[in-house]
């Protein structure tokens, strides 16, 4: 006899004192199941506000991995720890290279004040905490390389090299990239590794002619992990919940085209939006987990055998706790 998942998930919700996290990437029916939905930034915070001992967290490893930072008390488990493609980019050892090579260059490591995009490990959380660094998400990037730049620091900024540009930009501070020629970290404010979104990169300054050619009042929102000539080229750029709320607020017959995953755009007003690609811009791995994954989690839990917990060792927790705690406390 098949299993009716969505009836088995409902009621193990019930009976047990579990919340069901998702975010805006994971697949329709399993978003449809999440307690708790919303942008990184504020998964991480409703879950630390949020009473149930056990977070079943349908996302990538990074998200899953920062609630039990922050809420170390809690029994964490993923459905799939599935890896973001550019959390992987980046570990510690890279981490300290990236260091050494401001060094080298003539920058002092405490003249370094580390910033991690949340799309990190927890390892890298971890030595940024300890070199006194922040978190910082794309909702709240700005406020933090603001508050980073009150120390007088040269702010060295992982993983994702874009979103480093692209906040530097607004910001009207000079930035480059570890590795490429130009790069001189004394004479930038904001300097990157050399990180990225694949997904992001999926859209191109042709995309956005094509529509501004087709629709001439068309707006242009994007994610900033788009490249910085496509946030340049956009109307708007903002976190996933920024997208949203930018798109909702538009009047009904304003066409606009969105740069960012798929099952996010496919799930935004049906009526004048637009996927900003000629291709399907899926994140591979956030549509790993699938409904019957979230069920035999539950399940594991109901069965008192729990299955794929994140696990974060006190050395880790410690360090990448006070680099969450200083990105939440700046919020
Ligand atoms: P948000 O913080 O906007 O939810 O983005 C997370 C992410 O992985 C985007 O690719
Ligand atoms: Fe990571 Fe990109 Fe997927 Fe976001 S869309 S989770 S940055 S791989």
């Amino acid at each position: 006899m098949s299993i009716d998942y969505k009836a088995e998930i409902e009621r193990l919700k019930r009976e047990l004192p579990v919340t069901v996290v998702g975010h805006y990437y994971q697949r329709d029916e399993v978003f449809d199941m999440a307690d708790i939905t919303g942008d990184s930034l504020e998964l991480a915070r409703k879950c630390k506000a949020d009473n149930n001992p056990w977070v079943v967290f349908c996302g990538v490893g990074f998200m899953g991995q920062s609630v039990k930072v922050i809420a170390p008390e809690k029994r964490v488990l993923m459905p799939k720890i599935a890896c973001c493609a550019m959390a992987r980019m980046i570990d510690g050892s890279y981490f300290d290279d990236s260091v050494n090579y401001m060094v080298e260059r003539g920058v002092p490591k405490e003249n370094i004040l580390p910033i991690t995009y949340i799309n990190s490990d927890a390892t890298v959380k971890a030595k940024v905490g300890e070199m006194g660094g922040m978190v910082c998400t794309s909702s709240n990037a700005y406020k933090i390389i603001e508050k980073g730049l009150e120390s007088g620091k040269k702010i060295l900024f992982v993983p994702d090299r874009c979103l480093g540009q692209n906040f530097a930009n607004s910001m009207g501070l000079k930035s480059c990239i570890i590795g490429t020629g130009e790069c001189d970290p004394k004479e930038a404010d904001v300097i990157c590794f050399d990180g990225f979104c694949s997904v992001h990169q999926l859209f191109t300054l042709d995309d956005i002619e094509f529509y501004r050619n087709k629709f001439p009042d068309i707006k242009i929102a994007v994610h900033p992990e788009c490249d910085p000539k496509i946030v340049e080229a956009s109307d708007f750029t903002g976190s996933t919940s920024q997208l949203i709320n930018y798109v909702n607020a538009l009047d009904p017959n304003q066409k606009v085209a969105v740069g960012t995953e798929y099952n996010l755009v496919n799930r935004m007003r049906k009526e004048n939006t637009y996927v900003l690609s000629s291709t399907k811009p899926e994140c591979p791995t956030m549509n790993e987990t699938t409904l019957e994954d979230l069920y035999l989690t539950l399940k594991s839990i109901e069965d008192d055998k729990p299955i794929n917990e994140i696990v974060v060792d006190p050395h880790t927790v410690k360090y990448a706790n006070l680099a969450l705690e200083r990105m939440l406390a700046i919020n």
